[in-house]
């Protein structure tokens, strides 16, 4: 379907003066995800000129070797930018080395910002973007509040903030205990819990495709819905980040946030106002209607499987007991499916299927809404022998983005024959480049002051609430004492074959356009 934009680009108009501190700034993250939006943001002028960077890492770089990382970092980025703005940028990076316990650390950090702050007129508003391993964020707000770099309650004029990223917590203890320390330093509205998922635009577009289209909203609901399908799976292994991977699992890494977060855009109530508390508090309310998990050891409410060795594309994928920095034995799941429900009027006996994995067929991340079946047509003579295919609502976030819908229609020719047909929206092909990055988003939105698109601490709490019974029962039954099964699969595949059988034992199959 060829559909142009024409519209408007919506965006912040400019974010005010701020300096942004990266925690972990010679970290994987900071050069893959961080650097780069910082640059687009600065390229495409959403931030100000007055703004500075300050990396903190253990690395013992100069400001020099830093801008090394930075320009290495934004390279691809930059392709199309000139090298005035490019120097521009480097120009704002500045660099402090130190041990993250060690006060000398932040006595530094609080002078360099203090004459950055004059140098660039940032006003002292400051982010901190703490992008270290989880069990550093108590450490470091602690000691940027004993600094006195952090107040709590200071959130306006100037404005002081932090970013935590993800993973947030292990289970529901380290979680809540990881709140605590931070409130004890924050106030919420000075804490941004990152989800990158949510700064995706099509996983916003959710809401506005639900609220904002009085057709679909009608029939958002059990009356009209069979169930949903929530698909992420990811085509590469785990490769360099195995030794963190090992420790964690897909549950941990993709269905407590990500999968989660998506189940509530598409579950959620709509809020009376789109604002940030409202939004968050509307989320919190559908995971807590979740049913908790039951039976957890049985293949039939919970798959997980690991990956054995296969390929993918051209490319031979070793098996995950072979990555470096996991054991020959390891039971760490990189696949799971399964399924949820949410008891509410809404959804009451709805099942939402779940499914992720690493080393599958390939990379999507779908949202498949199938509808019920017709109850009666006059095409068709007896409708339980002759069942038209029902409809089908798919939201693709990556890397297709776009919305398809599959529905029935007259087939050419004389004779009356129905006959599927895909109705196919691609946001890249109407929107063009103008589709932002998720970090992009979500870096825009903290400098704003916006929390929307952030986890709230109940928010957290309550996903982990849900998912950490999981966890303990595959805690307690390790692989080999063979009480939780764990399914093997051929790594390019699409999983264990126990997962199709998982839905197929409801009668229903897995869609994947
Ligand atoms: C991260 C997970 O949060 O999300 C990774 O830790 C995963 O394991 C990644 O690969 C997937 O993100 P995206 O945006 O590529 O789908």
């Amino acid at each position: 379907m060829e559909i142009k934009y024409s519209g408007p680009v919506c965006e912040f108009e400019v974010a005010g003066p701020c300096g942004i501190v990266i925690f972990g700034a010679s970290g994987d993250l900071t050069r893959r995800k961080l650097l780069p939006a910082l640059f687009e943001l600065y390229k495409r002028g959403r931030i100000p000129s007055r703004f500075f960077i300050t990396g903190v890492a253990r690395s013992g770089l100069t400001v020099e070797s830093f801008r090394q990382v930075v320009a290495d970092s934004i390279e691809e980025v930059s392709e199309k930018a000139s090298a005035r703005k490019k120097e521009e940028f480097l120009e704002h990076c500045f660099y402090v080395s130190g041990q993250y316990d060690a006060p000398e650390t932040y006595k530094n950090l609080k002078e360099v910002n203090k004459k950055l702050s004059q140098e660039f007129k940032t006003e002292s508003n400051i982010i901190f973007n703490i992008a270290t391993p989880p069990t550093l964020y108590g450490t470091i707000v602690k000691n940027l509040s004993l600094a006195g770099l952090i107040i709590k309650g200071q959130n306006n004029n100037p404005f002081q903030r932090v970013i935590v990223e993800k993973p947030f917590g292990r289970d529901i203890d380290s979680a809540v205990a990881l709140n605590e320390e931070l409130i004890s330093w924050l106030d919420e509205d000075q804490t941004y819990r990152i989800d990158h998922y949510l700064g995706k635009d099509t996983v916003q577009n959710i809401l506005a495709f639900r609220f904002a289209n009085l057709i679909f909203e009608n029939v958002w609901n059990r009356n009209f819905i069979d169930h949903v399908q929530i698909t992420v799976s990811e085509e590469l292994g785990v490769g360099h980040r195995a030794g963190y991977f090992d420790n964690s699992g897909l549950v941990r890494d993709m269905l407590q946030n990500h999968m989660l977060q998506l189940l509530s855009l598409v579950a959620m109530e709509p809020p009376a106002k789109f604002d940030a508390e409202l939004i968050r508090d509307e989320k919190v309310k559908v995971m807590k209607s979740i049913r908790p998990f039951k039976d957890i050891s049985s293949p039939s409410t919970i798959i997980r499987g690991q990956y054995k060795e296969g390929s993918n594309k051209e490319e031979k994928i070793k098996a995950y007991r072979d990555e470096d920095g996991v054991s020959s034995n390891s039971s760490t799941e990189t696949f799971v499916a399964t399924r949820l429900f949410i008891d509410n009027v809404r959804w009451e006996g709805v099942p939402f299927y779940m499914r992720a994995g690493k080393a599958l067929k390939e990379k999507k991340t779908q949202i498949t809404i199938v509808f019920k079946e017709v109850p009666h047509s006059m095409f068709v003579k007896d409708i339980k022998e002759n069942p038209l295919e029902p409809n089908v609502l798919i939201f693709g976030i990556q890397p297709e983005q776009g919305v398809f819908l599959k529905y029935q229609a007259k087939a050419p020719g004389s004779k009356m024959c129905l006959y599927p047909l895909d109705m196919d929206i691609n946001y890249a092909d109407v929107y063009g480049s103008e589709l932002s990055d998720d970090y992009e988003t979500l870096l825009l939105d903290c400098m704003v002051g916006d929390q929307t698109l952030f986890w709230s601490k109940k928010g957290v709490e309550v996903s982990w609430d849900l998912i950490t019974p999981i966890l303990k029962e595959w805690d307690k039954s390790s692989f080999e004492d063979k009480k939780i099964k764990l399914f093997f699969y051929e790594a390019g595949s699409w999983g264990p074959v126990e997962s199709e059988e998982f839905i197929k034992n409801d009668g229903r199959k897995w869609i994947i356009k």
